[in-house]
């Protein structure tokens, strides 16, 4: 079953793709350990918990959540955790978004696997908790997950490497890779859909990582911080790439590629294949001039509907239409029912086109 969401500017290729969850674990809070049952009365407060702002989308998504409650006729409690202290500063918001009588709890997790506790209490006290853009990790009581779908953004930065590189020329080709933190559960997801496609190209020799940096510790950048990224990069060049020619970077974000690109350029070896992933508007320029080659399109406030027409169908008292999807829902405990979204890919040559509905995007891509 197929349903096209519109929220704000819509794009016509990002659907979710609604299935009808078999796991009988898609119910409200009221199947969980508290026996407790899930009430969300219109016009209550629904707490939105959002990590430090480490790239664009969290600073879009207060806006996208404040309009979109109201909306639905919902109070909104939005609130980032702190740039320091990060983990114990959100843990403490969460406690207090409880403890106030918020009537859900929508949670972008600065650190997936830091959040049992808070969430704990939360089901016992018949809270629903809703993991978004990012899962909660290590267990049971987190109730659906509302996220694009991460292995497919990794899929299209894997294919948009390659694509990239082979229309520079012939291989084999140079590259290193770069992750996301290893405290967003979203990061080896991203990880992994890239090496689905790569992996098989560095067996046959077309790529060659020449740093030997492959696994996902090895190449996971602390924070998503770009000065991470930023100084791994200037190490490996400096290390592996003396008079060596380097072709390609697989960046996770655009925050990072800025970064590497800012390394590349730093150690005079510009002109190389990067990939990204926000649609930030620092790198859509970037983008149209060719110096980043790809980044992926994530509306943030159709992810913030799709999270909000979750609470809106458990406030009716129904079950939401959720999908179970071990690859992507996986939390070390079980596997989320989730609203899956769907990435957009976009270089200089669709750019036009995937933002013409988008006000914020589209002057710059004339
Ligand atoms: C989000 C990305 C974002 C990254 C860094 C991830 O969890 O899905 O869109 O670039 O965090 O903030």
């Amino acid at each position: 079953m197929k349903k096209q969401l519109i929220a704000g500017f819509a794009v016509a290729a990002l659907t979710v793709v609604t299935l009808t969850s078999c796991s009988g674990n898609t119910g409200r809070s009221d199947a969980g350990a508290s026996g407790s049952t899930a009430t969300i009365p219109k016009g209550s407060t629904i707490g939105v918990s959002l990590p430090a702002k480490t790239s664009q989308n969290w600073v879009l998504a207060k806006a996208a959540f404040e309009d979109s409650l109201a909306k639905a006729g919902f109070k909104a409690d939005v609130q980032y955790a702190a740039a320091t202290n990060t983990v114990p500063d959100q843990q403490n918001q969460i406690s207090g978004m409880i403890t106030k009588g918020d009537k859900a709890l929508i949670i972008a997790a600065q650190d997936g696997a830091q959040l049992g506790t808070q969430v704990k209490q939360a089901k016992a006290a018949g809270i629903p908790v809703i993991a978004w853009d990012r899962n909660i990790t290590g267990t049971k009581n987190v109730d659906y997950y509302v996220a694009f779908n991460n292995y497919k953004v990794g899929q299209l930065q894997g294919t948009a490497l390659l694509d990239g590189l082979k229309a520079k020329g012939s291989g084999p080709y140079n590259i290193e890779l770069f992750a996301g933190a290893s405290t967003d559960a979203n990061a080896p997801v991203f990880f992994n859909g890239a090496m689905s496609v790569l992996q098989p190209k560095i067996d046959d020799g077309t790529l060659k990582v020449v740093s030997g940096q492959t696994s996902f510790s090895a190449v996971s950048t602390d924070g998503w911080l770009a000065q991470n990224a930023q100084t791994r990069m200037s190490n490996l060049l400096q290390k592996n790439y003396g008079s060596t020619k380097l072709d390609g970077v697989l960046s996770p974000n655009d925050t990072l590629a800025r970064a590497i690109i800012q390394s590349v350029k730093s150690a005079g070896k510009p002109g190389i294949i990067v990939t990204g992933q926000d649609s930030e508007t620092a790198s859509i320029p970037l983008i149209m001039s060719g110096t980043q080659y790809s980044t992926i399109y994530k509306n943030t406030a159709e992810e913030a509907q799709a999270a909000v027409d979750l609470v809106t169908t458990l406030s009716e008292g129904k079950t939401p239409k959720t999908v179970i999807d071990k690859k992507n829902n996986y939390n070390g405990v079980i596997t989320v029912p989730a609203v899956a979204l769907t990435p957009v890919l976009v270089t200089k040559d669709n750019a036009a086109e995937a933002y013409k509905d988008n006000t914020t995007l589209e002057p710059l891509t004339k």
